[in-house]
């Protein structure tokens, strides 16, 4: 079995961690029995561009106990849980390329490597994958039945292949199924990235100006948990809709201008380039914090910071102290790489384990149904979405009441009005 990993010495560790995960993963776990059973994914080979966590691990069990073959490379240089890659290794059998802290040619040789696999299903997070095959294994795209992409960054990628006429096979959107996006990204992004911002800088986070680019579902859930624990929360926004709503949620917002004069901590979740630039890093006060948690790390403008540094240090595991030209300094977290993976250990279990159930159906979904699926961008089927709600609140033991004939009925009907 071929793999690359950091040490396989530390597996040990890692199945303990996995297994902690499982426990709270039960949606997943209840699929995972079902595929070991009927076996879905029967000689399915499955490459997997994924942040390789204990969650992950949990996910590519599922699929190999359902019949595939799995291979899983980081869809992050700086997420890679080093001790559950070699778990994965060793007590799973399944072959993992990932390692913390791999640079970019590292980070490609790996993606190669589990395209090498030639994969007939390929599972990403941000769309390096599909856009690796797209730009240089075009050759691969005819055996692919089907892909499935779990972020937004990589769904707008995707969407932008399909607009252009250009996406080779048909994609499951698992961001856009809401039992994804209304919990991953709003308490899963919530949770993680203040536990990442804490674990970097042990900051106390009340009372201090907390300035959040960006209101979608990952900037609502951080600007949520931010102020929850003290945090004066302002909002940066581009869209008129999305600055409204968070006005309306009781927050501050103003343009990034004057955000940057009285920040103490900013996070970027965008998704979009340069969100912080020069421009505001000229305005910052000293000690500012600056740190990310969009998919990729291009929102902190870091050439232009590095430009206007004269001295850069590394403080703490995941800060760089860059010292201004004007003695002012700002630091910057992870390397401005998604901050919730490189310092703590992102989403929790549970949140994964709704993203992870529509991972594995959709996969299910594509080995069954690839015959009738064009080149496009799909929705995960409505039926899957709710069936992952319904089971994710009988394990919390949680009931809900059912529509009374009469009231369906009324549903379906125009007459009765006033
Ligand atoms: N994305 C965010 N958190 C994650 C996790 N815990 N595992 C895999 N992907 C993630």
């Amino acid at each position: 079995m071929k793999y690359d990993i950091k040490d396989l010495r530390l597996a040990k560790k890692g199945k303990l961690r996995i297994e902690w995960a499982s426990e709270y993963m039960i949606v997943l776990r209840l699929i995972r029995e079902r595929f070991r059973r009927t076996k879905p994914l029967k000689d399915l080979r499955i490459s997997c561009c994924l942040h390789v966590t204990t969650e992950t691990a949990n996910l590519a069990l599922a699929l190999k106990e359902g019949g595939a073959e799995v291979f899983v490379c980081a869809s992050n240089p700086l997420s890679t849980q080093d001790d559950v890659a070699a778990s994965i290794v060793k007590d799973m059998g399944i072959s993992v390329f990932a390692i913390k802290g791999e640079g970019s040619k590292v980070y490609y040789r790996h993606i190669n490597s589990v395209l090498d696999q030639r994969p007939r299903i390929t599972m990403d997070d941000g769309a390096d994958l599909v856009s690796t095959i797209h730009k240089t294994r075009t050759d691969l795209a005819a055996g692919i039945l089907g892909g499935t992409e779990e972020t937004t960054t990589g769904v707008i990628r995707l969407k932008s292949l399909q607009k252009k006429g250009l996406l080779r096979y048909p994609i499951i959107a698992v961001n856009d199924a809401n039992t994804k996006h209304m919990f991953d990204n709003r308490y899963g992004t919530g949770q993680s990235t203040v536990d990442g911002i804490i674990r970097a800088t042990n900051r106390l986070l009340a009372g201090s100006n907390f300035i959040v680019c960006g209101y979608g579902w990952c900037g609502r859930g951080v600007a949520m948990r931010a102020a929850g624990m003290g945090a004066n929360v302002t909002i940066v926004e581009v869209d008129p809709l999305k600055a409204l709503e968070a006005v309306m949620d009781g927050y501050s917002v103003m343009p990034l201008k004057n955000a940057s004069r009285i920040g103490d901590i900013f996070v970027t979740l965008t998704g979009d380039i340069h969100v912080l630039r020069g421009e505001h890093f000229g305005m910052m006060k000293d000690g500012a914090i600056i740190c990310n948690s969009g998919h990729f790390d291009v929102e902190i403008d870091i050439p232009a910071l590095k430009a206007m540094s004269g001295k850069v240090r590394r403080v703490r595991e995941f800060v760089d102290e860059h010292s201004l030209k004007d003695g002012r300094r700002i630091n910057l977290l992870g390397e401005g790489r998604l901050i919730n993976l490189a310092s703590a250990e992102g989403h929790p279990a549970s949140v994964m384990d709704m993203s992870f159930a529509n991972q594995a159906l959709a996969c299910e979904y594509i080995a069954k149904n690839h015959d009738k699926l064009g080149k496009r961008v799909y929705s995960v089927p409505e039926e899957i979405d709710k069936n992952i709600a319904r089971l994710k609140l009988e394990s919390l033991g949680i009931k809900i009441d059912k529509l009374t004939k009469e009231q369906a009925s009324y549903l379906e009907s125009w007459e009765l009005g006033t």
